[in-house]
This record gives C-alpha cells, sequence and structure tokens, in this order.
C-alpha cells in the first residue's frame, strides 16, 4: 500500500470483478434497444476505469474523451468549460458517459445538458465511485461500482493535486498529506 493511503477502500480486485458485471449488464441493456453506444470518457479521472469497463464491454464500441472544467468563465455552455472537445458528432448517437465519482453531481449533469445539446439521442452515465452523501442536484448514474461514504477518495484515477492517479485501488488519503 502507498505511504500516504490511510485505508484501501475498494481493492483492484474488487474494481476488475465490477467491471466485468457492469459490462455484462451494460452490454445487455444496449442490446435490449439494439444500439451502440458512443462511450465517452471524462478527462482525466475515468482513465483507468475506461479501460478497464471496456475490456469487459463485449461489443464494437468506440470510445472517445472529453475534458471539461466546471464553474469557469469564458467559453463555457451552461456551467461546463469545454477543455477538450469530441472528435465525433454525437447528433443521433446513444452516449454512455464513464466517469470516476459523482460527487455533488454538478459535472455530470452539466456535462448530459451539454451532450443533449449537441444531439445526442440518450446520455447514460456509468461512474466507477458514488457519494450520494454529497449531491447537491438530483442526478443518478444508470450504473454504478461502488458507492462510497463522504470522504475524500484517490486511486483508480482518482487525484489529489494531480497525484495517486495510477493508484491500483482506490483507497482514503492520510490526514497529514493535505496541504
Ligand atoms: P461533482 O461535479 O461534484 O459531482 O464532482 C465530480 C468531480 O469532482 C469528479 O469527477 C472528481 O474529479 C472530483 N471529485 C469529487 N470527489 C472526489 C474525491 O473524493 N476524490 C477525488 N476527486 C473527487
Ligand atoms: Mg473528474
Amino acid at each position: 500500500m502507498h505511504k500516504d493511503v490511510k485505508k484501501i477502500l475498494v481493492s483492484e480486485e474488487e474494481i476488475i470483478q465490477r467491471c466485468k458485471e457492469l459490462g455484462e449488464e451494460i452490454k445487455k441493456d444496449y442490446e435490449k434497444k439494439n444500439e451502440l453506444p458512443l462511450v465517452v470518457g471524462l478527462l482525466k479521472g475515468s482513465v483507468p476505469f475506461l479501460a478497464e469497463l471496456v475490456k469487459h464491454l463485449d461489443m464494437d464500441i468506440c470510445y472517445e474523451f472529453m475534458d471539461v472544467s466546471s464553474y469557469e468563465g469564458t467559453e463555457s455552455i451552461g456551467d461546463v468549460k469545454v477543455n477538450l472537445d469530441l472528435r465525433s458528432s454525437v447528433k443521433g448517437v446513444p452516449v454512455l458517459l464513464v466517469e470516476d465519482i459523482i460527487d455533488t453531481g454538478r459535472t455530470v449533469q452539466e456535462v448530459k445538458r451539454l451532450l443533449k445539446h449537441k444531439g445526442a439521442s440518450e446520455v447514460r452515465v456509468v461512474s466507477l465511485l458514488d457519494k450520494p452523501d454529497r449531491r447537491v442536484v438530483d442526478i443518478e448514474a444508470d450504473y454504478v461500482g461502488f458507492k462510497v461514504p463522504n470522504e475524500f477518495v484517490i486511486g483508480f484515477g482518482l487525484d489529489y493535486n494531480q497525484k495517486y492517479r495510477n493508484l491500483p485501488y482506490v483507497g482514503v488519503l492520510k490526514d497529514e498529506c493535505y496541504q
């Protein structure tokens, strides 16, 4: 375990197992509707989760990435500033949005709004983690890996000051590591 980690909340094995389950569930749901989603990951936090999930999504999907930051002034559509946009059009396309964690819910709410504005036929959300206690807007993911308590978590894509994203598990940072 990394020296800055207080405890592990979700192990690598648990994440891989859950990605298998989610992959099967998601595949079934889209097959029922006879649709193929465009998988859209939000940078940078979703990268490890997206990489694991798509291995278990046994369909001919394509994936793209977007980088957004919330609540900044210029170039904003709604409350989201787009730092890196999609390369392909989502007009008429069902989108599966991949996120690392849903906290207040603002990011996912705004990105869903943006993708619908761009013409996506539907936007579903899959999030590795969900912190329901922190929610300030009425939004839920369609698929959740794990619910976590109201603690700041790191690893498997999640960072503190851009660090710890590469840890293969989700853990809680030691108090003395916060500046
Ligand atoms: P929301 O818009 O409040 O739902 O926040 C979502 C974003 O905040 C996530 O995509 C993360 O980048 C970040 N975030 C929220 N909670 C945590 C956490 O516990 N650890 C690391 N990043 C977090
Ligand atoms: Mg994020």
